[in-house]
């Protein structure tokens, strides 16, 4: 890269590679490699032994997933990057790298629905504690901490109803007592919210949602120091889960991220007219999104994030029933979990995307059965406007008689 500075856009296309070394291809190659030659018996075993740098197999690095690697790091201010399967993959896999019997992490209330039940069922049976702390709240942290605490996890903006978290005082706290903290920075992307820059480790994504934006593949990448990150590759990755990122969905990734910037600039834009029009619809009862003055968190969101993202949570005054009713009467929008796709995108957390919670989990998680997501894509704001209006409910008649 030239010696001048380079704005995100500029690193998100340009970043680690140059056409120069690569035949003057303009797009990264795909490796489409299982396995790579080496040049002698002995070279093959010092890259074993990690004496000499090198490919060795592509469930431990491949160079297409190496460059996706070095640009999310990049991109997120981190020294170093790892691509997986999926976001799942890079949850777990830095849970079974980080965590041992007896270890406690300290988990926020709102959760995405798999990564509530991983941790909740599955981390829990290995002899993991788990504890779900109200982090909107630090003190409340100050209060939860233990020897045992190895780990602080959270999501801002969360999944589904929004609430944020400060990354800075979460992290000043774990890190007086020692813990790593690690951020879902999915609905954020780095675009939006830098962590690392706030006191975080570990930050990471389903990449399946801004990251890829075209709603093709489904991927995960995670960021931090580059020694945690390699015991993450070579434990969690590698060995734990085996749950690599194949090349050809990494080079899905690297041509989504190169047009986040311009995405994200019209996911936010239209996310924002879309709140202020639910906010001011007669048979809504609450709207969240950060970008509103109503929203609880308005300052925090002001302070933490450089725009406020293109998802919003809302919930109709007739509750649960309305909201499907409305779901259903939409024509433009698609009914579908995931987020961040060019589609618009509306789903109902309770009975899909968090429906790993019981009932009575999801009451005393601060996710309401009412409780509808949306995802605002990039069509045509007017279209997507005039869809909301006509699945709304319609205000009573004045003059019923
Ligand atoms: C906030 C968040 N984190 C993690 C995940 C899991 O990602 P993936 O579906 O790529 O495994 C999701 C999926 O919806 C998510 O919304």
């Amino acid at each position: 890269m030239r010696n001048f500075p380079v704005s995100f856009s500029t690193l998100a296309i340009h970043h680690g590679y140059d056409p120069m070394q690569n035949e003057g291809a303009l797009t990264p190659p795909l490796h489409l490699t299982s396995t790579f030659a080496f040049e002698t018996a002995e070279a093959g075993g010092e890259m074993f032994a990690g004496e000499q740098p090198g490919y060795i197999y592509s469930r431990i690095s491949n160079p297409t997933c190496d460059l996706l690697e070095r640009r999310i790091a990049v991109l997120e201010g981190a020294e170093a990057g790892l691509a997986l399967a999926s976001g799942m993959a890079a949850i777990t896999a830095t849970m079974w790298t980080i965590l041992g019997p007896g270890d406690e992490v300290i988990l926020d209330k709102t959760l995405y629905g798999c990564t509530f039940s991983f941790m909740q069922h599955g981390l829990a049976k290995f002899g993991v504690r788990i504890t779900h702390v109200d982090l909107t709240n630090p003190e409340n942290l100050s209060a939860a901490m233990s020897q045992k605490t190895k780990i602080v996890y959270f999501e801002t903006p969360a999944n589904p109803n929004m609430r944020l978290v400060d990354i800075q005082a979460i992290s000043d706290i774990a890190h007086e007592h020692g813990a790593y903290v690690v951020v879902d920075n999915t609905y954020a992307t780095p675009y939006l919210t830098q962590p690392i820059k706030h006191g975080a480790d570990i930050v990471l994504h389903s990449a399946t949602k801004y990251l890829g934006g075209h709603g093709d593949v489904v991927a995960g990448l995670l960021v931090g120091p580059a020694d945690l990150v390699s015991e993450i590759r070579l434990q969690g990755m590698k060995d734990m889960t085996g749950a690599v990122m194949a090349p050809f969905n990494a080079m899905l990734v690297l041509r989504g991220i190169k047009t986040l910037e311009l995405r994200m600039d019209r996911h936010c834009s239209s996310a924002a007219t879309v709140a202020k029009m639910l906010e001011q619809s007669p048979g809504v009862r609450q709207v969240w999104y950060p970008g509103l003055q109503s929203f609880e968190q308005h300052d925090l969101a002001k302070r933490q994030m450089t725009q406020f993202g293109g998802m919003i949570a809302f919930e109709l005054t007739g509750g649960m029933q309305a909201g499907i009713d409305m779901m259903n009467r939409l024509q433009l929008i698609t009914r579908a979990v995931s987020l961040g796709d060019a589609e618009t995108l509306v789903q109902h957390p309770a009975s899909m995307t968090h429906s790993t919670y019981t009932k009575e989990e999801r009451a005393a998680h601060g996710i309401s059965e009412g409780l509808v997501r949306l995802s605002i894509g990039l069509e045509g704001i007017d279209d997507v406007i005039a869809d909301l209006a006509q699945a709304l409910p319609r205000p009573p008649a004045r003059n019923a008689a």
